[in-house]
């Protein structure tokens, strides 16, 4: 018998009792289930964690288990048929994903469900076992779903027996098989999706794929396979759907795909395919969906042969980084295009020239179109009013120049729009949105656009999310933000404005998730908020760079609740004073605190301690005084501390050494502190900047000062960060120690204005990494050590105002210095005057080196203290890159890459 004949008889047998039960014939009981069956379930249940309460409705006294969600029965017989158990979430690791799988065993009583047609457990965690063989007994199976499910190990060829099944998922595990020849009892086969963890041995059983021919849809995904199997495809008439993505096929795309001429969607995305042979494609004359994106395709677009593909409805190509060219005129052919995507490749063209093909036919039909990080130069065009249904517009990370022309606002049903990163200036007015009722994002940041809008303008859309950084906004507020109730991303850093906040936006600003209005010239201060005080939604707040002033206390001491979700606080470079606030008990996620430059005076309050997640605080340039409270304590992941240019007295605590063991930045520059530097301090084995200068210490430095292996063993080549000590003007005392010169990764050393007395080490030349130097204003004696010529790097050197004698040890490096920096010793040589004849004394140069500043406000290590915080992956989408400054580019796009499947593409959108 065909499979479609007996699924026709099932069917008429069904409607015909169903009829018998509308006419009220009574065969039987209705839809009440069998008992057996019913304690079956319950046993299942009982197996099994449910920690969503997704089987709530299975419990022992409810006769009727046909009602119980999930459980379809039988109309006629009262028996169970569909066991419908998946995850209602689709796999993709959220939160909701995870708390809603089943997790357990699946108890064998499971097989009393004789008549089960149909068993849906995708998307639970069976932790990991074996694919139970029994289920081979449910031989009424048409459908079987065990995809996702952490199943394991070995698929029981026993499957083989399961000869009515159509529909067989066993993607996205992690599977093993020593034949699957079994595969060849399947004949009614349709649906196969499967995945392989280790097929090494199985390989030439694939072939019994070949002799499945019902099958319309086939998934294969293999784990290790770097080649692609021998299957011909010769007689596959009737597959449509052919998904071999996610592998490791290597080379060309193979020709005999070419065969599958009823192939209607193609997905060979996320492989290492390198090129395609010229021809093929063209014979899948109803291709729809061809996805190659994130492959190793090279060279011109157009050697693809995709030219023929007029049937084509989805055609991705993004992330095949080394893919050049143009779009080929013949592209504008595929009149049924509705999705296309080519971001992340060399795509290099006027976009003009990009909107002139696809006006023609494809613009009344394109709805997605994908193309940042290209390389598209040129202006925009009235074209761009021409494609009607267009929803999500990607043109970012390009050099688009030139203003935005006003047909963009006849795109109605546009909802993303996302131009950042390009060189567009120009005006935006009204006019640019009149239709764009449906504008969820527009993101334009990057550019230098110039916003003309009527104060009074009332938007058509409601925004989510807001980006203009660095266009011109200014100088009033944007009022038309307050009628955005619905947006919670928003960046007008930089956008010029020089105004108030309104009162109004204050109100707002608990709907932000991500609120930056930094770098402006806003101010005033933070008022009283309006009661009832809603949730503070955001997880990070950066009012920093304005001229805000007056208390912060509305804002931090605000409520229990409204700050329990930032992560992020930004008032640094503003005018804001008075004492800092104590209430942080209110902030308890706090990962980042900036409050430096500010004039905030006072003792540091007693809650500042409950901080305990605080990554990175900032205090730097207040007027704080008092001591450094013992609830510090409390900050035992700190990474940067930097409390300079205040007015803070007492000891350095020892305590600092045993809990701040994650510590890399130390900033004590410019207060009142005194006493020892304490031993306890070289337990900071991460720390990386160490500057106390301008402080009242004295003593020696600790011998244990080598313990400092962050400083000990990084490598110079490592341009992205800074490593130094800056102890300059305090009052310590002693010799250089030899153990300094194991610093070997110190770029920059300053020990100037002490009282340090003793030899420079001998062997200060293995300092290698050095670049800066000063030992200035010291008592130091004897010679300049010989090796002192090999530091390489060393581009600032100030040995003046000591006792040095003899000669300056003869070095192109050392000779290339002015004799400012040996100055006021009892040196000669050059620079100096030739050794027989006397010193000249020569005005000390008070200019220190240039170091401090490089991490100002502590902006260069937001990345890495965002990486370990985990910030959310739209937080790098977003303003990552207005505040990584060049050096830390590099970092930063490892970090993208880390975050895997291309932050761009996949996660923001
Ligand atoms: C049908 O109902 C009768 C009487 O109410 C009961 O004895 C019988 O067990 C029921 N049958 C089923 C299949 O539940
Ligand atoms: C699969 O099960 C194993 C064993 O219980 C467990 O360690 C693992 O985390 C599970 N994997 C997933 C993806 O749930
Ligand atoms: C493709 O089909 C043709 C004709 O059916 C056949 O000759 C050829 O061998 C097939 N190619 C492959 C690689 O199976
Ligand atoms: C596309 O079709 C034309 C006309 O049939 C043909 O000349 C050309 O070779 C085809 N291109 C490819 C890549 O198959
Ligand atoms: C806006 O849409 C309406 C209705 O679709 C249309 O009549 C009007 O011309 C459009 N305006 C602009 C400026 O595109
Ligand atoms: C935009 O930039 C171009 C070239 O950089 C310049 O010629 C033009 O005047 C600018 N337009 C506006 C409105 O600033
Ligand atoms: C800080 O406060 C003092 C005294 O109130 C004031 O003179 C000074 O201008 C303020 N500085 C800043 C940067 O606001
Ligand atoms: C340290 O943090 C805990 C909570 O993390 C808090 O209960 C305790 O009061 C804090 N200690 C101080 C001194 O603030």
């Amino acid at each position: 018998m065909k499979p479609n004949t007996s699924a026709f008889v099932a069917l008429a047998l069904l409607e015909l009792f169903a009829i018998a039960n509308v006419i009220n014939i009574s065969l039987c009981n209705g839809t009440s289930c069998i008992e057996s069956e019913r304690e079956a379930l319950l046993k299942l249940k009982h197996d099994l964690r449910d920690p969503s309460n997704r089987l709530s409705s299975w419990i022992g006294d409810n006769g009727d288990c046909c009602k119980w969600g999930g459980v379809f029965c039988s109309n006629f017989s009262g028996h169970v048929l569909e066991l419908n158990l998946q995850n209602p979430f689709s796999p993709d690791g959220s939160e909701a994903y995870q708390s809603l799988k089943l997790v357990g065993k699946i108890n064998p009583s499971l097989l009393e469900l004789k008549h089960l047609v149909h068993l849906d457990l995708s998307g639970n965690d069976f932790q990991g076992i074996q694919i139970p063989k029994y289920l081979a007994s449910l031989v009424s199976l048409r459908y079987l779903n065990l995809s996702e499910a952490n199943f394991t190990g070995m698929i029981p060829h026993q499957l083989g027996n399961l000869s009515n099944l159509q529909y067989l998922d066993l993607s996205g595990e992690e599977l093993h098989a020593d034949t699957i020849s079994w595969l060849s009892g399947l004949s009614l086969l349709e649906h196969l999706y499967i995945s392989f963890a280790n097929l090494s041995k199985a390989s030439d059983s694939l072939l019994v794929i070949n002799s499945l021919p019902s099958l319309k849809e086939l998934k294969l995904s293999f784990w290790e396979l770097h080649h692609f199997p021998p299957l011909s495809f010769a007689n596959f008439s009737s597959l449509t759907t052919l998904d071999l993505s996610g592998n490791q096929f290597q080379g060309q795309i193979p020709s005999r795909l070419g065969n599958l001429t009823s192939l209607k969607h193609l997905d060979l995305y996320s492989n290492q395919f390198n090129s395609a042979v010229l021809g093929w494609l063209s014979k899948l004359n109803d291709l729809e969906v061809l996805s190659l994106e994130d492959n190793r395709l090279q060279g011109d677009i157009s050697s693809l042969g995709l030219e023929n593909l007029t049937s084509i409805q989805t055609l991705s190509l993004d992330r095949n980084y080394e893919l050049g060219g143009k779009i080929p005129t013949s592209f504008g052919r595929f009149c049924k295009l509705t999705f296309f995507s080519m971001g992340f490749t060399n795509l290099s063209q006027d976009v003009s020239a990009i909107l002139g093909i696809f006006s023609a036919c494809v613009a009344y039909e394109l709805e997605s179109l994908y193309l940042s990080g290209c390389q598209i130069f040129g202006h925009l065009t009235n074209q761009l009013g021409r494609f009607k249904r267009l929803n999500f517009l990607d043109l970012s990370n390009n050099q688009i120049y030139g203003s935005i022309p006003f047909s963009l606002g006849q795109i109605a049903s546009l909802e993303y729009l996302i131009l950042s990163n390009n060189k567009l200036n120009g005006t935006v007015s009204e006019i640019h949105f009149v239709n764009l009722t449906k504008l969820v994002w527009f993101r334009v940041n990057g550019n230098s656009l110039i916003f003309k809008i009527n104060p009074n303008w009332v938007p058509p859309f409601q925004l989510t999310l807001l980006e203009l950084r660095s266009c011109h906004l200014g100088p009033r507020f944007p009022s038309w933000l307050q009628s955005q109730k619905k947006l919670n991303d928003l960046d007008i850093s930089s956008t010029r404005i020089s105004a108030k906040i309104p009162r109004g936006f204050w109100n707002s600003i608990f709907q932000y998730y991500y609120l930056n209005i930094s770098g402006n010239q806003i101010y005033g201060g933070v008022p009283k908020f309006d009661s009832p005080m809603p949730l503070f939604m955001g997880s990070i707040f950066d009012l920093s760079n304005n001229a805000l002033s007056g208390s912060i206390f509305h804002l931090i001491c605000r409520g229990k609740n409204f700050s329990k979700n930032v992560e992020f606080l930004q008032l640094s470079k503003n005018h804001f004073s008075g004492e800092i606030p104590d209430c942080w008990m209110n902030w308890p996620r706090l990962g980042m605190l900036n409050l430096g430059n500010n004039n905030f005076t006072g003792s540091l309050p007693m809650s500042i301690g409950t901080l305990s997640s605080l990554m990175s605080l900032n205090l730097r340039n207040n007027r704080l005084s008092g001591i450094i409270p013992t609830s510090f304590k409390n900050f035992t992941i700190l990474e940067a501390l930097d409390m300079g240019e205040n007015e803070l007295v007492g000891n350095i605590p020892t305590w600092m050494g045993e809990r701040f063991s994650r510590l890399m930045i130390l900033n004590l520059r410019s207060n009142k502190f005194h006493g020892d530097f304490p031993i306890q301090l070289c337990r900071l084995a991460s720390l990386q900047i160490l500057d106390v200068a301008y402080n009242s210490l004295s003593g020696t430095i600790p011998r244990c000062i080598n313990s400092f292996s962050a400083m000990a063993t990084a490598d110079s080549s490592d341009q992205s960060s800074d490593i130094f000590i800056d102890i300059s003007k305090n009052n310590f005392s002693g010799e250089i120690l030899v153990e300094v010169t194991n610093l070997q990764g110190l770029q920059s050393l300053n020990l100037s204005h002490n009282l340090f007395t003793g030899r420079i080490p001998d062997n200060i030349g293995v300092m290698r990494s050095i670049e800066s130097l000063d030992f200035s204003a010291n008592q130091l004696s004897g010679q300049i050590p010989q090796s002192m010529s090999n530091l390489s790097f060393l581009n600032y050197l100030n040995l003046s105002n000591n006792n040095l004698n003899g000669e300056i040890p003869s070095s192109t490096q050392l000779q290339s210095f002015g004799a400012s920096s040996f100055a006021s010793n009892d040196l000669c040589g050059a620079p100096l005057a030739n050794c027989t004849e006397k010193n000249i004394l020569i005005p000390e140069d008070e200019n220190g080196n240039g170091n401090e500043g490089d991490y100002e406000d502590g902006v260069d290590w937001l990345l890495h203290i965002s990486m370990a915080l985990g910030f959310v992956v739209g937080f790098w989408c977003f303003i990552g890159p207005l505040l990584i400054k060049r050096r830390w580019r590099y970092k930063y796009y490892h970090f993208l890459d880390r975050l895997g499947d291309g932050c761009f593409v996949r996660k923001c959108y």
